[in-house]
């Protein structure tokens, strides 16, 4: 007689399996994760004496070709894969829902396709007509080559892609659009549940691995996991591509979060139009093009976003605190610790009291910094708000700030420098060169210089009378 199938409760951040729901996952302790999903038979039992076939062992000299790469013939995509996809590699592309993905994948196979590669783009969450209107709305219908060669599935079933992806051995690029749709038949629980994600892609993976197709997984995700189920996955693949960007702006962001075949610090930037995302190969252009002149409270930062170097606006907004609590602290774009560790030290070592008042900070366009050394410029808004004066027209700022009010220096400052002057500003503010006094004699042509030491400087030169 069969059993009855039993259940068991499944984290579906972790994976950590409970044979009872509880209100908390013990073993990564996120609250009401647990979901119920029918046991899956238990992996064929080896005895203990059954002998694999051993290794073949080698020595670490000898030659290792680099993998051959496909360009995607989008520069911007190119950039974050790393040159291009590799063959037989898992790239998961993940984002919120409707921030773009399958556009950018239509586009992508469709620039691939163009150049004759074979390529297969699955879709669990559209039917093709629905991709073939897509496809006309981003005109990629009046490439006839794209036409002919780009081939355009609808389903589900993970059981049916595997027997043509085993009978199509020729296939370079495979695009499964999402993975949450996925459905194995073997698999009890639902399509989305972090039990049918994980053997879903086990299987796409191991698929890719044997026939040697580059794979691209879609998966709806934040970067803050709120949709746990993918996060597992983001160990099962070779790179983790996060799509990323407000959907009240146009610019969408493409980041690396994992690359086995290529950096990670690299970002490609895009903006999406009535007819699809278009590249964008000058983002500080963009990013600074809606400036408003100079208003108190905005500093221009020169960042670098991997090898490429991005100027950017910070912008500050002081208002008296609102209710008896703590002030507000409303960030956008940055990191807020790291505000707070800048709002103490103007207090500490500046006497810039701004404890009382409510702070809000804005990183224009969309992006998120991460560096440190957008210190300088986000210290130049918040004074230049607290004291109502504008920083100098086409002055651009790059630094990042001690504990005890110094300005240290950061890397890249020639690229930074370059990328200042060449969209036309005039002055940059800068961390004080200690032995190394050529910063200044290696500034462009036309650019001024200022480097600073103390954040009182910085103050100074906003309220020079004050000194
Ligand atoms: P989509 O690629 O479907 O997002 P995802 O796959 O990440 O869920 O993008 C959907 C959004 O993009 C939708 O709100 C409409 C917008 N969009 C454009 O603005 N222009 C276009 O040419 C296309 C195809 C979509
Ligand atoms: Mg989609």
């Amino acid at each position: 007689m069969a059993k009855k199938a039993a259940s068991v409760f499944v984290c579906q951040n972790c994976h950590a399996q409970y044979p009872k729901w509880a209100g908390r996952c013990e073993q990564c302790g996120e609250w009401n994760t647990l979901e119920e999903e029918a046991k899956t038979a238990s992996p064929r039992k080896t005895t203990p004496n059954s002998r694999g076939a051993g290794l073949k062992t080698t020595r670490l000299d000898g030659k290792a070709t680099p993998p051959a790469r496909l360009s995607t013939s989008m520069a911007e995509l190119n950039r974050v894969l790393g040159s291009g996809l590799v063959p037989g590699s898992v790239v998961l592309v993940g984002g919120d829902p409707g921030i773009g993905k399958s556009t950018l994948m239509l586009q992508m196979t469709c620039a691939l396709a163009r150049e004759e590669n074979s390529v297969l783009y699955i879709s669990g969450e559209e039917a093709i007509d629905q991709i073939r209107l897509r496809a006309r709305r981003l005109e990629l219908d009046q490439d006839p080559r794209a036409l002919d060669t780009l081939e355009l599935a609808a389903s589900i079933n993970v059981n049916d892609i595997a027997t043509t992806l085993e009978e199509r051995k020729n296939l370079q690029v495979v695009v499964i659009d999402s993975i949450q749709t996925m459905w194995l038949e073997s698999v009890a629980s639902a399509p989305g549940s972090v039990s049918q994600v994980r053997s879903c892609a086990f299987e796409l993976i191991r698929l890719a691995k044997t026939l040697g197709f580059a794979l691209i997984l879609i998966g709806h995700v934040t970067k803050e996991g709120a949709l746990a189920g993918p996060r597992v996955l983001e160990h099962m693949v070779d790179a983790v591509l996060y799509f990323e960007g407000d959907r009240g702006h146009q610019f969408r962001i493409l980041r690396a979060a994992k690359n086995r075949f290529g950096a990670t610090d690299e970002i490609g930037v895009f903006a999406m139009t009535d007819t699809g995302l278009r590249e964008v190969p000058n983002p500080s252009a963009l990013f600074l093009a809606e400036r408003h002149g100079n208003i108190a409270g905005s500093a221009v930062f020169a960042g670098l976003e991997g090898t490429r170097p991005i100027l950017l606006e910070v912008q500050v907004l002081l208002s008296a605190k609102s209710g008896d609590g703590a002030a507000r602290r409303a960030v956008l774009g940055w990191d807020s610790s790291r505000l707070s560790m800048i709002l103490a030290v103007l207090e500490a070592r500046c006497g810039l009291k701004l404890g009382s008042m409510d702070v809000h900070l804005n990183v224009t366009g969309g992006l998120k910094i991460t560096e440190p050394a957008a210190d300088l410029a986000v210290a130049a808004a918040l004074i230049s708000a607290a004291t109502g004066q504008p920083t100098a027209p086409n002055e651009a700022y790059f630094g990042e700030i001690g504990l005890s009010g110094e300005i240290r220096q950061v890397s890249q400052t020639s690229l930074r420098l370059k990328e200042i002057a060449k969209l036309g500003f005039r002055q940059a503010v800068i961390p004080r060169h200690v032995g190394n006094a050529n910063a200044r004699a290696r500034a462009p042509e036309g650019l001024n210089v200022v480097e600073t030491g103390h954040l009182s400087d910085l103050v100074r030169r906003f309220a020079p009378e004050a000194s």
